[in-house]
């Protein structure tokens, strides 16, 4: 038995996640979690809200909250819309709670005790009338380059230059709209990364050919670029506070900066997961408590990788201790909603909870994954969304089964015909099943979704057209026994595909298996002999006909959601 940790990264807490955050990380991380537990390996799938950082204040503040109720609440607002998405957290963690704030200081000692951290004046704007520096972007400007008014002091909105707050014109404070600013001389930590940059080029060589070229290419980009020296503390309140345990005493005000605490709440979660069962958690993260057998997959969007393959490994390493590194990174490119940008702060595009008052989790899984951005780019349109869901889903799945029970139901009852031998037609069968169940898995295995999913759907296709050969309709008539075993066919294969599509549509693999035998809780992988598995729904025993699994969607409904949704091409 394997084991495998597979973290996603971790969602900002400042609102619901649209299907592209969805798609590049969370949902993909469960499928791998779902497909290893059939295999019955040992899995530890780990997530938890990114709470730290300006957005979370921000977004607190616009939603006139504290920042701890604004958490708080889109915790569970999160946490709900996983659950109804099948996410299959071991762990749904924080990393605002208390084992990733002590790991976080805990680094930071040990990367200083290493060396690696030094003390550094720099000047920024503090805002006399708020009592407080202002981090770049809370500070709102005149763009000196396209004359837009509420530009923020990190890049323009509007002309998406970057910015630094002291090319604005009139700044102001975005907290309290005050102009009362002067510049400052402040200290702050920095972490030595480029003292590890030899270390590091040593370890991603190792990763060649196992990461993808998305994933190598962009981390010897950043070290290719020259690896800066990195801030790793902030003026703000909300966060994990520097001064601890009698170090850095006149750090009052200022906390870590949150990608330095964020991926080391990938630990922290676990170490919650580990309070709150039992578990070992060190058994998963250092390779001196056993944790040198874990294969560790993490599951991200481009635009985090940077941090995965250099910022967290520089963090791990520099500590000196033995932290379990990463085995294989899946990066996944942006899906685009009508060949333009998701955007939470311009509510553009699809969101959890928007998708799940339309249609039920699997229409989703089951689209995103098929069509996810992971060669390049991917286009979510309502057009190709409903043509993939009345195509695969309906009219190859949902009509494979609904076809067989109700002509199984309607000629020999609600139990298994008996009669009939195995002959020429069920050998080609297997003879076609065989190696597109071994493509399914091994793409599988290697998180290529496009293409597991296209076996996949390539499975279901074999149903049907063994069932248009042996044609149970016509023989029924003349060879009762020839209908007899065709059915029981199509009833084992029903049951096959309810153990393959498990890890990617959970609610309706339990449905198809539970029309035929009652589900255990991890639906386990075929064995190798499929002669042995088409054989389990035997002669006799009770079926029952399930509800039509997918609805197929209209026209109208296309129109209703591109009117309610937006549909401009970009
Ligand atoms: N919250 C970040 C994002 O959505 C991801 C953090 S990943 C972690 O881009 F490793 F830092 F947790
Ligand atoms: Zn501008």
């Amino acid at each position: 038995m394997a084991r495998i940790l597979i973290t996603s990264a971790l969602p900002y807490i400042n609102g619901v996640k649209h299907l592209g955050n969805l798609v590049g990380s969370m949902l993909p991380a469960d499928l791998h979690a779902r497909f290893h537990r059939s295999l019955g390996n040992e899995v530890l799938l780990i997530c938890a809200t990114d709470e730290h950082g300006t957005p979370a204040e921000l977004a607190a503040a616009e939603a006139g909250q504290d920042v701890q109720s604004y958490c708080d609440e889109q915790h569970e607002i999160q946490r709900e819309l996983g659950e109804r998405f099948a996410l299959s957290w071991d762990c749904w963690g924080r990393t605002s709670r208390k084992p990733t704030h002590e790991l976080t200081q805990h680094f930071a000692d040990k990367l200083d005790e290493a060396g690696l951290i030094e003390e550094r004046s720099i000047s920024q704007v503090y805002s006399i009338d708020d009592g407080r520096y202002l981090p770049d972007r809370y500070i709102i400007g005149t763009c000196p380059h396209c004359g837009y008014e509420s530009a923020r002091g990190d890049q323009c909105e509007n002309c998406t230059k970057v910015l630094d707050p002291t090319d604005l014109i009139d700044p102001r404070s975005a907290v309290s709209g005050s102009t009362n600013l002067e510049v400052r001389e402040t200290k702050h930590l920095y972490l030595k990364q480029s003292k590890l940059v030899p270390e590091l080029r040593k370890w991603i060589a190792t990763r060649e050919g196992v990461w993808s070229h998305l994933v190598t290419s962009i981390a010897n980009k950043w070290l290719d670029e020259g690896l800066q020296d990195r801030g790793i503390t902030r003026d703000l309140d909300w966060g994990i506070a520097v001064k601890h345990g009698g170090k850095w005493p006149d750090y009052d005000d200022k906390v870590f900066y949150v990608w330095f605490d964020a991926p080391i709440g990938y630990i922290g979660a676990t170490r919650e997961w580990g309070e709150a069962t039992g578990g070992d958690w060190e058994s998963w993260w250092r390779e001196d408590k056993g944790a040198g057998d874990v294969t560790y997959y993490q599951v991200m969007a481009k635009d985090n990788v940077p941090f995965h393959t250099v910022g967290f490994p520089v963090t791990l390493i520099g500590s000196g201790e033995s932290w379990k590194r990463v085995d294989m990174i899946k990066g996944f490119n942006w899906l685009t909603y009508y060949g333009g940008k998701f955007s939470t702060s311009q509510k553009r595009g699809v969101f959890m909870d928007q998708a799940l008052d339309l249609l039920p989790a699997d229409y989703w899984r089951y689209y995103l994954m098929a069509n996810a951005p992971e060669g390049s780019d991917a286009s979510f349109t309502w057009e190709h969304f409903a043509a993939t869901v009345n195509k695969d889903l309906a009219d190859v799945l949902g009509n494979f089964v609904n076809r067989i029970m109700k002509f199984t139901a309607s000629k020999f009852g609600e139990q298994v015909p008996e009669g009939g031998a195995w002959g020429a037609d069920e050998d080609a069968l297997i003879a076609e099943l065989e190696p597109r169940m071994a493509a399914y898995k091994s793409h599988m295995e290697a998180l290529e979704y496009r293409k597991a999913l296209a076996e996949l759907r390539a499975i279901w296709v074999l149903g049907n057209e063994y069932l248009t050969r042996v044609a149970p309709w016509a023989a029924i008539k003349d060879d009762p026994a020839k209908a007899a075993l065709g059915c029981r066919m199509g009833l084992n294969l029903i049951h096959l595909f309810a153990h393959l599509s498990e890890p990617v549509m959970p609610a309706t693999a339990r449905k198809m298996h539970e029309s035929l035998l009652p589900a255990p809780p991890v639906l386990p992988w075929p064995g190798s002999n499929l002669k042995d598995t088409l054989s389990r729904i035997e002669p006799g025993q009770p079926f029952k006909v399930p509800e039509v699994l997918f609805q197929k969607i209209t026209d109208d409904q296309i129109a209703a959601w591109r009117e309610r949704f937006g549909a401009e091409e970009e």
